[in-house]
């Protein structure tokens, strides 16, 4: 069957109850190897990993890596390789650090971050996704007025494939219990005041009570990387 807006919307209805081992299966089931996980190794993404490898084996993961990820992130991916039978792709941009800083100024992200990301994650996205015809992400709805509505089937038009959820309605307590039951390796960054996490440059620790998204691309106007809508360059 094609997949289509009009199909993924049949289905939302049913799929929004189930749990994400019960909505993984599904998915596997439907797309096999044209499922594909994209993880920063962020809480959701251990967990999801944690749960996919559980219904199928090898667990197709993406990170798209920037060369800018926290040094303990790239040591979380060396563990979660050895740890879970994952087949792990590392997405590059196309232009180096190097180039990038000959070609758009030093240190683009303190400048233009969305011009950064645009040529760091949006654009390599791209090539993550092509050839796929699902992907599943960590987002939940809690994690930010612009995922408020997300759900945990959804229809990804901007790269014309579907687009998983599992976790849209799960709360972070959740999904740190899931964590420490299972007891999925976790980035240490966040017992140190780092719920969010994505590039060094963009990313600082956030105060108790403040929003957990606060830390990331702190004092820009600036909420979303683009890979899940929003600017896009
Ligand atoms: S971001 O857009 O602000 O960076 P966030 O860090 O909340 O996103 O992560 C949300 C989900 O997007 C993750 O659970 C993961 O599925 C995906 N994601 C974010 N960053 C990356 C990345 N660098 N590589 C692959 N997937 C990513
Ligand atoms: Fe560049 Fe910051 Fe975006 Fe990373 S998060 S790609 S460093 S602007």
């Amino acid at each position: 069957m094609t997949w289509t807006n009009e199909t993924v919307r049949t289905y939302q209805e049913q799929v929004r109850h189930w749990t994400p081992g019960e909505l993984l299966r599904w998915a596997w089931e439907t797309w096999g190897d044209g499922l594909t996980l994209a993880s920063s190794f962020g809480l959701e993404d251990v967990a999801l990993i944690d749960m996919a490898a559980r219904v199928f084996q090898p667990v197709d993961v993406f990170c798209l890596d920037t060369d800018l990820l926290f040094p303990e992130t790239y040591r979380l991916m060396e563990t979660l390789v050895q740890r879970y039978p994952i087949r792990l792709r590392r997405v590059r941009p196309r232009l180096t650090l190097e180039e990038q800083a000959a070609q758009e100024g030093p240190e683009l992200w303190r400048r233009d971050p969305d011009r950064c990301c645009g040529l760091r994650k949006v654009e390599p996205l791209g090539r993550a996704l092509a050839g796929y015809a699902a992907w599943v992400t960590g987002i939940r709805r809690e994690q930010a007025p612009t995922r408020a509505h997300a759900e945990p089937l959804e229809w990804d038009a901007r790269h014309n494939l579907v687009k998983l959820n599992p976790l849209a309605y799960w709360t972070t307590d959740a999904v740190w219990a899931y964590v420490r039951a299972e007891a999925v390796p976790y980035n240490p960054l966040h017992d140190r005041g780092y719920p969010s996490i994505g590039c060094w440059p963009c990313t600082r620790a956030v105060a108790p009570g403040e929003d957990p998204r606060a830390g990331r691309w702190s004092g820009f106007d600036k909420t979303e990387c683009g890979i899940h809508g929003g600017p896009a360059r």
